[in-house]
């Protein structure tokens, strides 16, 4: 009996990325039901239970989110109900149906303040109203408790499905010869097909818990907004001049931690995880944007 695994906003960087890598369905003993806003709304709690009962979801991994992270700052409605309530709701559906969740978050829960890689049992404090709604989604799945399901913070993700600052970075060059880039923000990418890789391992894995466990996830390794963009030009040799400015320099309408490394200790160890360093997980990205 195969083990029916519903992915929710599967057309977003995550999402395409797991479809992607599942395309030839070499999991034998599962199998995907695929779904976004049109095919099924998160927020809509009865289409949901009603999905999940009828398909015989054992279970779901969140991809879908509101991720305008700017735009939330005006538009907090809209946050709640997808980061926040969207989550509440279908983490109950998940515990009366025994379900196990998969569900990301994000290190905008933290303000940024600390000085060595977060771990997950850090202070969180989200300066911004997207970090809040998803700290909001965590907190309410961690209340009511869905049978064995987890939660995965992760950061600055890109793919070759979507938007990201990779494909900005890429699109700016080919307009200028020069950019500003900020450099006081330093964190890690993540490679959203790197990162549906190590979710497929996951629930292949046996995994037994009695609380929501969080787990820190990115690529190995540390860069600024400003090495990330001298790293995608060197590496698709584009001689576009990046120069390093600061965070006032380009203010935003949302406010982002200057500090935002992750420590995977945790979920390497327990799920034993190798994780790309981020500049070949660069690499092997732009032979997909290229290609
Ligand atoms: N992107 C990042 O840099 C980043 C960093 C840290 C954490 N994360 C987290 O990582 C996860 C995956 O991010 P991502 O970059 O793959 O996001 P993404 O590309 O924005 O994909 C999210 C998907 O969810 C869909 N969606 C929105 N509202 C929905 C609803 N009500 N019902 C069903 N689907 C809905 C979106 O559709 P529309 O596009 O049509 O709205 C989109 O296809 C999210 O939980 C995000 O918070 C992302």
């Amino acid at each position: 009996m195969p083990k029916h695994i519903l992915v929710t906003g599967a057309n977003g960087q995550l999402g395409s990325e797991l479809q992607h890598l599942t395309k030839n369905n070499t999991y034998e003993t599962v199998s995907f039901y695929f779904t976004d806003k049109e095919d099924l709304d998160i927020t809509n709690v009865s289409e949901v239970e009603a999905f999940c009962k009828e398909k015989k979801i054992k279970v779901i991994i969140n991809c879908a989110a509101y991720t305008a992270v700017d735009k939330a700052e005006e538009d907090k409605e809209s946050a709640n109900l997808i980061n926040h309530l969207a989550v509440k709701y279908m983490s109950q559906i998940a515990k009366t149906q025994g379900i196990q969740m998969i569900h990301i978050s994000t290190d905008y829960v933290f303000d940024g303040s600390n000085c060595r890689p977060y771990i997950e049992e850090d202070r969180v404090n989200p300066t911004s109203i997207y970090g809040q709604s998803k700290l909001d989604g965590e907190r309410a799945m961690q209340e009511i408790c869905p049978p064995n399901s987890l939660i995965i913070r992760t950061s600055w993700v890109y793919s070759a499905f979507g938007n990201n600052f990779v494909k900005t970075m890429l699109r700016l060059a080919k307009q200028r010869d020069e950019l500003g880039v900020i450099f006081d923000q330093v964190g890690t990418p993540t490679y959203a097909k790197n990162l549906a890789q190590s979710i497929l391992d996951i629930i292949t894995k046996k995994y037994n818990a009695s609380n929501v466990e969080v787990y820190h996830y990115s690529n190995e390794g540390v860069c600024s907004w400003y090495d990330f963009a001298k790293t995608i030009f060197e590496l698709s040799q584009i001689p576009c001049r990046v120069n390093p400015i600061t965070t006032e320099q380009y203010p935003t309408p949302a406010k982002r931690p200057h500090y935002s490394i992750l420590n995977k200790s945790k979920i390497k160890r327990e799920f034993d995880l190798d994780i790309p360093y981020w500049k070949d997980a660069l690499k092997d990205a732009l032979g997909s944007l290229e290609a």
